[in-house]
């Protein structure tokens, strides 16, 4: 007797298979499970996916856009000071609030797994204060990971290093930075080696916002991938955006790509975002700002895709749907082979979960049974549609159901239904 089973889905990789859940861990999964259960969904001809994880995102600031005003120029620099005023501000409560409802509807998008950074800035450390509750809160169905992000720079701001031991000492998992905005590239640079040499004595990951900017010369990424070899942070680190890196010469990237290579450094590109903040200076031709991810890719670099914000100073849409992100980075990276559309579905999945360590993660017996049905017959399909998420469960619960994304049409000689699924 299973407590839930999950009959007749399509794996990501094409296998038609059971999938039953006992507890909050996969008991089974094979073809034609006939054991009872307690409940059982038919996902016959749907896809079947681990769900997806977000592995950039600032919860602190979500759904508050508008407050205490829109970013009229849309830069990146804007959104900082927007975020400054209303840091300042809102309210413990308020942070928590908003934060929980956007964790509501990423579990109805089967987002089950978020890395949010979390602004250390101010003294009064309000916002570590919300999140720590908001991750206490959700964590029966949303892995919340938070990182210490000095928004404002570790050595720029008041008391920023403080500040960021503070917030690590009261439970914040990872260490970040923002070495492009402190005063010069050197303060940059020595950033780096502080925040790496605080991640090796603690045992942490690190996760840096790192040359975010369309300045060619923004080089941190050389430095990022120095001290982690240096320490000994293999496979530990992560460089968010790397947007110089469009703009850079490409025979200097030439030299760069196989340093970041090996130190193992996972690369966090976050296309709606970047797309929209990066190239506000030109004129035309307009740079895109999306770092180089096909070409990290063939060098065997970890690349994920990251939402990074949802209706806060920065960004003025988004519903928490992975699908979206990917969709973006598909089209701006060029990403159109087949193996490329499905690897898109992949780096929101799988390698979002390598990237943030999440541990049993996937569709195999022993792992937690989280899981998404989508309203699709396979990957590329589901990016096409930005299916529909038929079902979702957390830790062995179905969480959220929503049907699927057909209509109904009133036009003579035409069906009466519309789907547009082709498979
Ligand atoms: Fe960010």
């Amino acid at each position: 007797m299973f407590d839930l089973l999950i009959k007749g889905g399509t794996l990501p990789d094409g296998t038609v298979s059971d999938i039953a859940v006992r507890g909050d861990r996969i008991a089974e999964i094979a073809p034609n499970i006939t054991a009872d259960a307690a409940e059982t969904i038919d996902a016959t001809g749907d896809l079947v996916s681990p769900p997806f994880v977000d592995p950039h995102f600032h919860m602190d600031a979500t759904l508050s856009y508008g407050t205490p005003r829109v970013n009229a120029s849309g830069t990146l620099l804007e959104g900082i000071n927007l975020w400054g005023e209303l840091r300042e501000i809102a309210t413990v409560d308020e942070m928590i609030a908003r934060a929980l409802r956007y964790c509501d509807w990423a579990a109805s998008m089967g987002l089950l797994a978020i890395r949010s950074h979390v602004d250390t800035t101010p003294d009064h450390l309000n916002t570590v204060t919300a999140m720590l509750a908001v991750k206490e809160a959700v964590k029966d169905y949303i892995d919340l990971q938070l990182v210490a992000f000095p928004q404002v720079g570790l050595y720029r701001a008041p008391n920023g290093r403080e500040n960021l031991i503070r917030a690590l000492d009261m439970g914040v998992d990872v260490v970040g930075g923002i070495p492009h905005f402190e005063r010069t590239m050197q303060d940059g640079a020595d950033s780096l080696q502080d925040l790496c040499e605080i991640a090796a004595d603690r045992g942490l990951m690190v996760d840096i916002h790192c040359d975010e900017t369309d300045d060619p010369n923004s080089r941190h990424i050389e430095t990022l991938a120095f001290e982690t070899t240096r320490l000994g942070l293999e496979g530990r680190v992560a460089g968010s955006h790397l947007t110089s890196m469009h703009s850079m010469d490409n025979y200097y990237v030439s030299k760069l790509l196989p340093l970041i290579a090996e130190a193992e450094i996972s690369a966090i590109p976050n296309p709606l975002i970047n797309i929209m903040l990066q190239g506000r200076h030109d004129t035309f031709p307009k740079r895109r700002g999306l770092t180089r991810v096909k070409e990290m890719q063939a060098m065997g670099i970890r690349v994920g895709w990251g939402q990074d914000c949802v209706l806060d100073p920065w960004y003025s849409l988004g519903t928490a749907d992975m699908l979206d992100v990917a969709f973006m980075g598909l089209h701006v990276a060029q990403m159109s082979h087949p193996d490329e559309m499905a690897r898109c579905f992949t780096m929101v999945t799988e390698t979002n979960a390598a990237i943030i360590g999440l541990q049993d993660y996937g569709l195999h017996k022993g792992a937690v049974a989280s899981l998404v049905v989508l309203d699709a017959a396979n990957p590329t399909e589901a990016l096409r549609l930005r299916a529909a998420r038929l079902a979702v469960v957390a830790k062995g619960k179905v969480i959220a159901r929503s049907p699927r994304g057909d209509a109904t049409l009133n036009l003579s000689g035409r069906p009466a239904q519309v789907r547009r699924r082709v498979t």
